[in-house]
């Protein structure tokens, strides 16, 4: 059984747009898969109402079924959700800007006991050094790499069986992308984690998923593994701006700005 499945899903926000046009995917126990696509695709989307987030946006679930573990979730809200240990990181760094690290990885554990928090707090900095070293800084100060180092660290406090990631690599340097998705990769093996990874970044995501879907418009326009996603030269022409050859969608990634905040 999948873990996390999700059957022909349509979306709505706002009562009239329609960003999901019947999207079905898949990800077992385990595996790690990506969603990649345009800007506009619907990647987010996707994130929002499998993490029960839509309402949030004024988005709803117009029909179709989202099941967690066989558990239809569909319209549960997002701390049920959660509670069903699937943590999403969402799209924009969203940690607490006037907190320091230590504070932000303390909200983020309010739920364990003193002594839980204190096993994980102490993996998340002998896996992230760097966040050791400016643990009393704020994390407003820190660079985007170590922003999102911390929230992979708060995630973790969740202790989550699912992760799923909203575009980690979003203006980072492309060393900086390979150290979080090296970073992902291990957490999933050493955890056993399901992963779902958004990225605009097609080769990053590649470097670390078994399967890719690829969206447009609101539909899966291509599935499969990502040896033959990247075989495919219509999907690495049209949909991903021939991300393995570099160039072009590397410029992209740097001319994209967010637009709903
Ligand atoms: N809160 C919202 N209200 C209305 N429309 C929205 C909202 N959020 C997204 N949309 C629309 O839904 C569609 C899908 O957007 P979504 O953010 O899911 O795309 P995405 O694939 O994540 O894109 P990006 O790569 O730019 O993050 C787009 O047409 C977008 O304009
Ligand atoms: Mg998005």
């Amino acid at each position: 059984m999948a873990e996390i499945n999700v059957e022909n899903l349509k979306v709505v926000y706002r009562g009239v747009i329609l960003a999901l046009q019947g999207v079905s995917m898949r990800a077992g126990a385990g595996e790690a898969v990506a969603l990649l696509g345009p800007n506009g695709a619907g990647k987010s989307t996707l994130v929002r109402a499998i993490s029960g987030l839509l309402p949030q946006y004024d988005g709803r679930v117009l029909d179709g079924r989202i099941t967690l573990g066989g558990e239809d979730i569909t319209h549960l809200p997002a701390l049920k959700v959660a509670g069903l240990g699937l943590t999403a990181i969402l799209e924009g760094r969203p940690i607490f800007r006037y907190l320091t690290v230590t504070e932000n990885l303390r909200a983020a554990g309010h739920k364990l006991t003193p002594q839980r928090q204190k096993e994980i707090t102490d993996e998340i900095f002998a896996r992230f050094p760097r966040l050791y070293e400016r643990r009393f800084e704020q994390g407003g100060y820190l660079s985007g790499g170590e922003q999102q180092m911390l929230l992979l660290g708060m995630a973790l406090l969740t202790e989550p069986r699912i992760l799923v990631v909203d575009e980690p690599s979003l203006g980072l340097s492309p060393k900086l992308t390979e150290e979080v998705m090296r970073v992902l990769d291990e957490l999933r093996r050493d955890k056993g984690l399901t992963l779902v990874l958004v990225e605009q970044n097609a080769r990053a995501a590649f470097s670390i998923v078994e399967r890719v879907y690829v969206m447009e418009q609101g539909r899966v326009v291509f599935e499969g593994t990502a040896q033959e996603a990247q075989a495919d030269a219509d999907v690495m022409e049209f949909y991903l701006g021939g991300a393995v050859a570099g160039g072009f969608s590397e410029a992209k990634r740097y001319r994209r700005r967010k637009r709903w905040v």
